[in-house]
């Protein structure tokens, strides 16, 4: 098995490399070279939790040792399994829809809210899970040597839109205990649907005999398979689109490929670069996005039902689904930039959903301070209501570098064929482009017998 962990520049990872060891304990003996190539994290990297409580989680505590193809098919076979939910009606793959990237189907943030059985208010957009592998774990300050080592780039990395989840066996526990999502209760609730179900023989034959024996034991076998299952390459980070065609010199971008790309880099044009990186960094593919959690006050979502409530207000980095940065002012509003890999296959952009439209996004970055009055409502007296979702004390964390700020000013919508050409760049993103050495696997696998174990 040859995976190479490609790793963006940023990328720090001591939770990951802790995986990593495990998973490179778990190779066959027989002459298998290693499961992956790490590069040591750098030193500037901060970190949220000493690394031996990381490395304890992956502590070699079964009877059986797993190898990594057993538990990528056994997390596969759960990540599409509705059972795991308290209702028995939603899989991780209702959501995250590998059709769309692991990302929403086109029905958005509002998916199954209407099912009375299942009464679910999803209170932000559901984010793509593919490309995270190189999601460093937060951290408060950032110092990239790739940029200029020597400034704060303020917070950075983690999973979920506030970066509160170091891991994704971290985060997996999130979705499965939230009560807007799969709302269980307990673990043991989890291992006993488990126990009884479909893939207990699976989980048995990947972790041994007595997985069962113990509640944890069991729990932690199922987010590790998980896990595992959502770090497989072929699957989550194939970088076979036409950009890394291009990349590799082995496809040619059109002409209205190549005018988008240049706006998309060009700091004084679409400056999407400066947090979405486009190039080849210390020879690692671009991520498309830097981690960092930047406020760039988008609208209020109206649809959402948290909002109803209009002194509800959903501040991302300083709360109320984080709680310990609550104090930090500064905070409010920071969410974290996502990779635009794949973006043209969502229907729901930002954070909240807000946009339908990728045509919208770009509208919106190029036009928010020149003309406001397209983007937020306007109160009774006829003022633009700008950042309306995000109360007046903390305007000023709102990003004003360019697109944004003084060099917007008087600027007007981007002409047609520049944003047509915004588009058909963004569309080189999409993974799958012509690659038939590298076909996808199957989307869905529901038997742990079936199916290839998709990380060889
Ligand atoms: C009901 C829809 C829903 C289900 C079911 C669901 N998720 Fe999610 N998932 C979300 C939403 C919404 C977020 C973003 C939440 C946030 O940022 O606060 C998310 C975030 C994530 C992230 C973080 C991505 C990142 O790095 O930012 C991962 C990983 C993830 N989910 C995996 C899973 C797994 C594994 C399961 C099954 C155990 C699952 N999800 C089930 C909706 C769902
Ligand atoms: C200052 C940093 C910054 C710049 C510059 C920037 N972005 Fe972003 N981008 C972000 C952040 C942060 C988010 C998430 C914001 C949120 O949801 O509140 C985001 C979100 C997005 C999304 C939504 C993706 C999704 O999955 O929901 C798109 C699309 C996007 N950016 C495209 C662009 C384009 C195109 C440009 C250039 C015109 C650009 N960005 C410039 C930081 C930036």
């Amino acid at each position: 098995m040859t995976f190479l962990y490609q790793k963006g520049h940023t990328a720090s990872l001591s939770a990951v490399a802790a995986l990593l060891l495990f998973l490179a304990g778990c190779e066959p003996k027989e002459g298998a070279p290693p499961a992956v190539a790490v590069a040591p994290p750098p030193p500037t990297a901060a970190k949220s939790h000493p690394p031996a409580q990381q490395s304890a989680f992956y502590a070699d505590s079964f009877s059986k040792r797993p190898t990594v193809p057993e538990m990528t098919r056994l997390g596969r076979s759960l990540f599409f399994d509705p059972l795991l939910s308290a209702s028995g009606q939603l899989a991780c793959a209702t959501c995250h829809d590998p059709k769309f990237a692991y990302g929403p189907p086109p029905k958005g943030v509002t998916i199954h809210a209407d099912r009375k059985s299942v009464p679910l208010v999803i209170a932000r957009a559901i984010p793509s899970l593919k490309y995270l592998q190189t999601v460093p774990p937060f951290g408060e300050h950032h110092y990239d040597e790739a940029v200029d080592e020597s400034v704060d780039q303020g917070p950075t990395g983690g999973h979920m839109w506030d970066g509160r989840a170091d891991t994704l066996h971290d985060q997996a526990r999130l979705p499965l205990f939230s009560a807007s999502e799969m709302a269980n209760t307990s673990a043991e609730q989890i291992v006993a649907v488990v126990r009884r179900g479909a893939h207990a023989q699976c989980v048995k034959s990947t972790f041994g005999d007595d997985v069962f024996d113990d509640n944890e034991k069991a729990f932690k076998a199922v987010l590790m398979a998980l896990e595992v299952f959502q770090q497989s390459p072929r699957e989550f980070y194939p970088y076979d689109s036409k950009y890394d065609s291009w990349l590799r010199g082995k496809a040619q971008l059109s002409e209205a490929e190549t005018r988008g790309l240049k706006w998309f880099n060009d700091p004084h044009g679409g400056n999407c670069a400066n947090c979405h990186p486009s190039q080849i960094r210390n020879g690692s593919f671009p991520q498309f996005t830097d981690f960092g959690l930047i406020a760039l006050g988008v609208p209020r979502n109206p649809a959402l039902a948290a909002n109803k409530d209009s002194s509800y207000f959903d501040l991302g980095l300083c709360g109320p689904q984080r709680t310990e940065l609550k104090s930090k002012g500064e905070y409010c509003g920071l969410f974290k930039a996502p990779s635009l890999r794949n973006v043209t296959l969502r229907h729901t952009f930002f954070h909240n959903g807000v946009y339908r439209d990728l045509r919208e996004v770009v509208d919106f970055y190029v036009e928010r301070d020149s003309h406001p009055e397209k983007f937020y409502p306007k109160s009774k007296d006829g003022q633009v209501n700008k950042f309306d979702d995000l109360p007046a004390q903390y305007h000023n964390n709102v990003n004003t570098e360019s697109p944004f700020g003084e060099e917007s000013a008087g600027r007007g919508p981007l002409p047609k064929k520049q944003l047509d050409d915004v588009m058909a760049f963004l569309a080189t993103l999409t993974d799958g482009y012509q690659d038939p050495k590298n076909p996808q696997p199957p989307a869905s696998d529901p038997t742990c017998s079936g199916g290839e174990a998709g990380a060889d």
